[in-house]
């Protein structure tokens, strides 16, 4: 299993280009299922959860090809089978995005259970519930939800009871050819939901209102392939940004939607940092700057993201100050705070709270990445750490974020992947 090896302290200083979104690129691949004809994507990241999603639609008759410059063109017009296997499934949660799509184009759809993970028990009990009103007949069968909508869905007026980002990209896509007109109520807001139904309007859909929890949906006969441009990832921007932070460094992001990262640039700000932004590059500045403890608490966008918790975390162990980071998306999210203290971090949990008394001086160790954002944030803890870290179990980064030992070594960073 490779391992990153890291020597710190490093200044992280210079120029990276934010690459597309993984939690924009997965649904809207897997909405290529919806479309008769070829769809292009551009900007859609090179990671494993990427290769992962294209071999599930593979195993389903979709064509997958891949031009000069990574742009990927999948023709799903042929769909033979309507079903996502355990063993890709357990890899990548996101599998269970497939269920919208194969019920509203064709009526039936076959999915494993994905089961608990490192970061809670997350269920998918909500996609479920809305598909069943749309009238589809849904079943547990050894292990996989089987879902049949024989005659196609119906549009229903659903209200989640928790706000879920798969979940509404799911009932999203099961929705856009329902007949008639579909309303979710207490949608997630996400910049990654309106992508996908940037996406799916760009294909024909009729959808309004999503970015905001009601979002109305029109059921259309058909959707057709279009050309489309993925979202920058604002969670890989974020994590650039706190290795900036940690490290007393200086650091401009390209390809980046500002936008979309408003609460975490707030954040940023109150810490001590020096923000500034175009349209599309964000330069943070903490060059001879102090840093401050912030409090934070995660909650649906457009407030603090969950996705850059562990980030925080790091920041507020080594600034000045008490910090209180309560996380209340996840029950199970903190499972980077053992491997902080191995590394020095006093860090004094309370529930799903996690107090720091600042200023602590990391070391460097051998710890184990549980997670991808946990992943994150030992890099971001080793980049400030005196001495070599060790970052075993890689392949949870490996997932969501791309070239990341590339572009953390062209902003100066000491850092070496190592295969076994
Ligand atoms: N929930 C339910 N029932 C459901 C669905 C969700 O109770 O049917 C609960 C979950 O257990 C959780 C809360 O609702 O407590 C919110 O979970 P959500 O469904 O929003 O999470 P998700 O859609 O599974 C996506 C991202 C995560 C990100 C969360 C929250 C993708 C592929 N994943 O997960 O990203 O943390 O939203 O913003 O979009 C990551 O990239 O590292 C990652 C974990």
């Amino acid at each position: 299993m490779d391992k990153l090896v890291i020597c710190g302290p490093s200044h992280i200083q210079g120029e990276v280009d934010i690459s597309g979104s993984k939690n924009a690129a997965l649904p809207i691949l897997m909405g290529c299922l919806l479309a008769q004809s070829p769809v292009t994507l551009s900007n859609v990241p090179h990671l494993r959860d990427v290769t992962t999603s294209l071999q599930l639609l593979a195993t389903m008759g979709c064509e997958v090809m891949m031009d000069e410059n990574l742009n990927i063109t999948l023709d799903c017009s042929v769909v033979h089978a309507k079903e996502a296997p355990y063993e890709l499934v357990k890899t990548m949660r996101a599998s269970i995005l497939v269920m919208g799509p194969l019920l509203a184009r064709f009526g039936e759809a076959k999915v494993a259970l994905p089961g608990g993970c490192a970061i809670g028990s997350r269920p998918v009990d909500i996609h479920i519930q809305g598909m069943k009103q749309m009238g589809a007949d849904i079943q547990i069968e050894d292990g996989f939800i089987v879902a049949r909508a024989p005659n196609g869905l119906q549009a229903t007026d659903f209200s989640m009871p928790v706000v879920t980002v798969t979940g509404t990209e799911n009932l999203l896509m099961a929705a856009v050819m329902a007949k008639g007109k579909t309303i979710l109520r207490n949608a997630a807001c996400e910049p990654e939901v309106v992508d996908l139904a940037n996406f799916l309007n760009a294909m024909g859909a009729k959808i309004t209102g999503a970015g905001t929890p009601d979002i109305e949906i029109e059921g259309v006969a058909a959707l057709e392939g279009v050309p489309y441009r993925v979202i920058p990832d604002r969670i890989e921007a974020g994590t650039y940004l706190a290795a900036a932070a940690v490290t007393q460094g200086c650091v401009t992001l390209t390809k980046v939607d500002p936008s979309h990262l408003v609460a975490v640039l707030e954040k940023f700000e109150q810490a001590g940092a020096l923000v500034t932004h175009t349209q599309d590059t964000i330069t943070l500045d903490m060059r001879g700057r102090q840093l401050k403890a912030v409090d934070i608490e995660t909650q649906p966008y457009p407030l603090f993201p969950t996705d850059m918790q562990a980030q925080f975390l790091v920041m507020n162990a080594i600034a000045q100050g008490k910090g209180r980071v309560v996380e209340t998306i996840f029950e199970n999210r903190y499972m980077h705070v053992a491997e902080l203290e191995k590394m020095g971090a006093a860090i004094r949990m309370s529930g799903n709270e996690a107090i720091t008394l600042g200023a602590n001086k990391l070391i460097g160790a051998e710890v184990m990445a549980t997670d991808l954002r946990a992943s994150a944030c030992l890099i971001i803890a080793a980049l400030v750490a005196e001495g070599k870290t060790t970052v075993s179990r890689i392949y949870h980064i490996d997932r969501g974020y791309e070239r990341i030992e590339e572009k953390f070594h062209r902003l100066g960073a000491n850092i070496q992947r190592l295969s076994s």
